[in-house]
């Protein structure tokens, strides 16, 4: 069974006519997008979409969702978007896709947020997935080394051809390799303060809901 398909077809039963709806970013997220675009087409559902990635944006268009730019608009009703991490405790860990700044961005405008994962992604705490920092290139490697002073564990993520990853935004990401974060608060609040950093994959204090993919069927946590 595709948990991917299943919770990204649930998730898209939450999307109201007129609601103005965050379309998050990565392989789950892909079928909510596809789902919501299925109810436009069949159902005549009348909604705005604001993406969070160029990707989305491309997916969403070839689907005839109508789309807003997050300027445009005046408040989200309802974020739907996949993580990499959740824990007992319902923080998250996001930027796998390392699209996280637009999908924080897009999150803190919203009413509702839905998180939809399979359920491997369910942990008991946040760390064994490398935390993605996005940062700006100017002087980046100044930043990975700050990391490696604070025992950060930091490596570049690459792109394909071997080159250090840029974002939608231009920027690179460095992933923090920590295996477990016992003060997610504490680590996010300084991370925060690091000059050239620009967001980092702590989503905390954000989800109203998750929608966890299982075996016989999803589970929607509220
Ligand atoms: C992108 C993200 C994704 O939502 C996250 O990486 C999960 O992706 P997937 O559904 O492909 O496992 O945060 O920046």
């Amino acid at each position: 069974m595709n948990l991917k398909k299943m919770v990204g077809y649930k998730a898209a039963e939450f999307v109201k006519d007129g609601m103005i709806v965050g379309l998050g970013t990565g392989s789950t997220a892909y079928y909510m997008v596809e789902a919501i675009g299925k109810r436009v087409k069949e159902e005549g559902l009348s909604i705005i979409g604001v993406t969070t990635s160029h990707r989305t944006t491309e997916q969403a268009g070839e689907l005839g969702i109508p789309l807003k730019d997050l300027n445009d608009v005046d408040h989200i009703d309802i974020t739907i978007d996949g993580a990499d991490e959740i824990s007992d405790d319902f923080q998250g860990i996001k930027g796998g896709g390392a699209a996280h700044l637009f999908e924080k961005m897009v999150a803190n405008q919203s009413e509702e947020v839905i998180w939809i994962v399979d359920d491997s992604k369910m942990v008991h705490k946040l760390g064994a997935f490398p935390l993605p920092v996005e940062v700006v290139q100017f002087g980046c490697d100044q930043v990975f080394n700050l990391f490696n002073r604070e025992n950060l564990s930091p490596s570049y993520r690459l792109d394909e051809g071997g080159s250090k990853l840029i974002t939608d935004s231009g920027n690179v990401i460095i992933d923090l390799h920590l295996d477990v974060i016992d003060q997610p608060h504490e680590l996010a609040k300084w991370l925060d303060s690091v000059t050239g950093v620009v967001e980092h994959g702590l989503f905390l204090d954000c989800v109203t809901k998750v929608i966890v993919g299982r075996e016989d069927g999803p589970e929607v946590i509220d």
